[in-house]
């Protein structure tokens, strides 16, 4: 099958220039100026711009959590991803403590297996370091592919690791070639302040962002910072909410060390004073870290701009708000923590950063797909338009616009967390792998035609000859 788009605007981290692209069965064979192939189906892209697919690097679907399950599974949470323009998501793979790694993973493919309609890929969670841990890690990484493991720095009792955990597999990754991605948050803290507010009688929503301000994240992101350091390893922490965060990254770039950050457009748009809507509603809006004031919003624009962010995941983890929210009724520690995000990560960035001028429309491009594919080992057979590369492509109208709604959305929740916000620029069209998964905004995937991703090492390319490196 041969495909030849005409007439679109190519936009890349680096570039932005008018040209033909060939796509012949999964791959990108050409680019040019006035291309012409015999056979070649024509997609006219004229007045679009056309992005490497987005690659969206923070996703929980189908997870456990708050005794209940994501409501997004792989193929309702891989679709409404691609109708918002993201053609990879990377998923974060449970573990559960004394319990072989291999048994998550091998859990988590029967989770996606047949499901999903674009490209995925896993990380995996690490609770405790010992010896079986260790002898089971080289394999992850060379068999399974799975080059990034995440330490979960709060959420006491449930998925919590130690210092210790956090600083040998800090180690551990740097021997192996593996990044290591932490939830930055002081889950000791976090602790004794709700079991202190709960006992204060004070139970509702808005709760679990007064107990969980600032200065634990800034605190945690700080601790795993100069770990790293310490470790001479790599670090990426997710979900950045806030100033304090965002210096200690700064800080710690200044100094050398390895350390990456991504945000989110819930953090981005929206901000603490959702938690204290009536009836409840604020349930909607507690995911962790939470929302925080509205002057942290700038902070983190201009965090993207200058580089000090390099990411924006989504951290989808959606739960309906009937049904599911409503678990924490009259205590907020209970309401699961997350929301449904995956849809309109690509559009918010687009129509709040590149429309706004706060950003480039190249920084846009490595915000969104570039950079996750060069730190997560996916480059360049993702995360770029060049020959070779694979052809997930996103045809985008920057002058279309959309309202966003739970009644037009594709994920499966009963809400959607930025309801009426209008949205300047449409991704149109989507291909993954050569293939319109999207087509004039309607659907045209197929559940199973997604595929597992094995990635390179951390700072190594993928799907290229010998152990080439990638330049981050
Ligand atoms: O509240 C959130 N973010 N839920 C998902 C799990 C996590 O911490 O990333
Ligand atoms: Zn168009
Ligand atoms: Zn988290
Ligand atoms: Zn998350």
């Amino acid at each position: 099958m041969k495909k030849l788009i005409k007439n679109g605007t190519i936009v890349t981290a680096s570039d932005t220039f008018q040209g033909d692209i060939l796509i012949i069965g999964e791959q990108i064979a050409a680019i040019g100026l006035n291309l012409t192939e015999n056979g070649a189906e024509i997609i006219d892209a004229n007045g679009c711009y056309i992005f490497p697919g987005g690659i969206d690097p923070h996703t929980h679907l189908d997870m456990p959590f708050g005794g209940t399950v994501t409501k997004d599974d792989f193929e309702t949470g891989t679709t409404a991803a691609a109708f918002g323009g993201t053609t990879t998501i990377i998923d974060f793979c449970l573990t559960e403590k004394g319990k072989p790694l291999k048994d998550a993973i091998k859990t988590w493919h029967k989770k996606s297996k047949d499901k999903a309609v674009i490209d995925y890929s896993f990380h995996l969670m690490i609770s405790e370091i010992n010896d079986q841990v260790l002898d089971e890690l080289p394999s992850v990484i060379e068999e399974e592919g799975i080059s990034s493991f995440k330490v979960f720095m709060a959420y006491k009792n449930v998925f919590q690791a130690d210092d210790e955990t956090l600083f040998r597999t800090l180690l551990t990754a740097k021997e192996l070639g593996g990044l290591v991605m932490v939830h930055a948050e002081n889950g000791d803290v976090i602790d004794y302040l709700t079991k202190k507010a709960l006992q204060e009688g004070k139970t509702d929503p808005v709760y679990h962002a007064l107990t969980r301000p600032p200065e634990v994240e800034g605190e945690a992101t700080g601790r795993a910072a100069q770990l790293t350091g310490l470790a001479g390893s790599q670090l990426y922490v997710v979900h950045v909410s806030c100033a304090e965060a965002v210096e200690k990254i700064a800080e710690a770039r200044s100094r050398g060390f390895d350390v990456w950050g991504e945000t989110c457009p819930q953090y981005l748009v929206l901000d603490q004073s959702y938690l204290e809507k009536p009836e409840f509603e604020g349930a909607k809006y507690v995911w962790s870290p939470p929302l925080r004031e509205k002057k942290h919003q700038d902070v983190l624009w201009n965090a993207m701009k200058t580089g000090v962010l390099q990411t924006l995941g989504s951290d989808q983890c959606s739960f309906d708000f009937n049904g599911q929210k409503d678990l924490g009724k009259g205590d907020f520690t209970k309401i699961p923590n997350g929301g449904p995000i995956i849809e309109d990560r690509f559009s918010i960035l687009y129509s709040e950063g590149v429309s706004k001028g706060r950003i480039s429309l190249n920084q846009f491009v490595d915000l969104t797909s570039t950079k996750a594919a060069k730190l997560f080992g996916l480059y360049p057979k993702k995360g770029t338009i060049a020959v070779g590369s694979d052809a997930d492509l996103v045809l985008f109208d920057p002058s279309a616009e959309r309202t966003i709604s739970a009644s037009t959305h594709h994920m499966a929740v009963d809400y959607n967390a930025f309801e009426g916000m209008e949205v300047k620029g449409v991704p149109v069209s989507v291909l993954s792998k050569g293939e319109f998964v999207v087509r004039d905004r309607q659907f045209a995937g197929k559940a199973g035609t997604g595929q597992y991703i094995k990635r390179a090492k951390y700072g190594e390319q993928l799907g290229t000859a010998g152990s080439s490196k990638v330049s981050i």
